[in-house]
């Protein structure tokens, strides 16, 4: 298993929309286990391929805990039930340092391709519902950004402008002191 790269915004990978996979053959389930490791290696708690510049449909995501881990990977996966509604402060692997409140739906039910390429229907609430719908829309090319307003999603990108601007300068080498001597 690999940790891949996750691409981050403005990576305009992140807009392509994802094709339906073929078949769960030995790449797909390859590219399955990568997932879950990059997913893992960045405390993620949901990830789409679209985030490492694969448009395929395919994500995974672990609303468990650590004590208790729920991994789950949907392939093909289509919402086919949508209840309620829920507000969910969200982040995203492909946007770090910022989060904001978006609504979804409360419940979903998923048709899908589990990693073995065997059919499945999951109910989702709560974390999952949203990790999910927050995931599916990667496929889209649509970020959570995108759910917001004009105005809210203007304010969400200008704060993760200023957060990875701040990231590049804390990591930048420090300037070489100056000579004996000098000012
Ligand atoms: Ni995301």
């Amino acid at each position: 298993m690999t940790v891949r790269t996750v691409l981050t915004w403005p990576d305009r990978r992140l807009l392509q929309s994802a094709e339906p996979v073929e078949a769960v053959d030995d790449p797909i389930k390859t590219l399955v286990a990568d997932m879950f490791e990059t997913m893992y290696d960045q405390s993620g708690c949901g990830l789409a391929a679209t985030q490492l510049g694969i448009p395929l449909q395919v994500v995974v995501l672990d609303c468990g805990t650590d004590a208790e881990p729920e991994p789950l990977a949907l392939i093909n996966a289509r919402i086919v039930e949508r209840d309620g509604e829920v507000v969910w402060n969200e982040g995203c692997l492909s946007l770090p340092g910022i989060t904001a409140d978006v609504e979804r739906a409360q419940t979903v039910v998923v048709e899908a391709l589990d990693a073995e390429g065997r059919e499945i229907r999951v109910r989702a609430g709560g974390l999952a519902a949203v990790c999910i719908q927050h995931e599916l829309d990667h496929l889209d090319g649509r970020l959570y950004v995108d759910r917001l307003g004009k105005l809210e999603r203007l304010a969400a990108l200008s704060d993760y402008d200023k957060a990875r601007a701040a990231a590049a300068e804390a990591s930048r080498p420090a300037r070489e002191a100056a000579p004996e001597g000098g000012r």
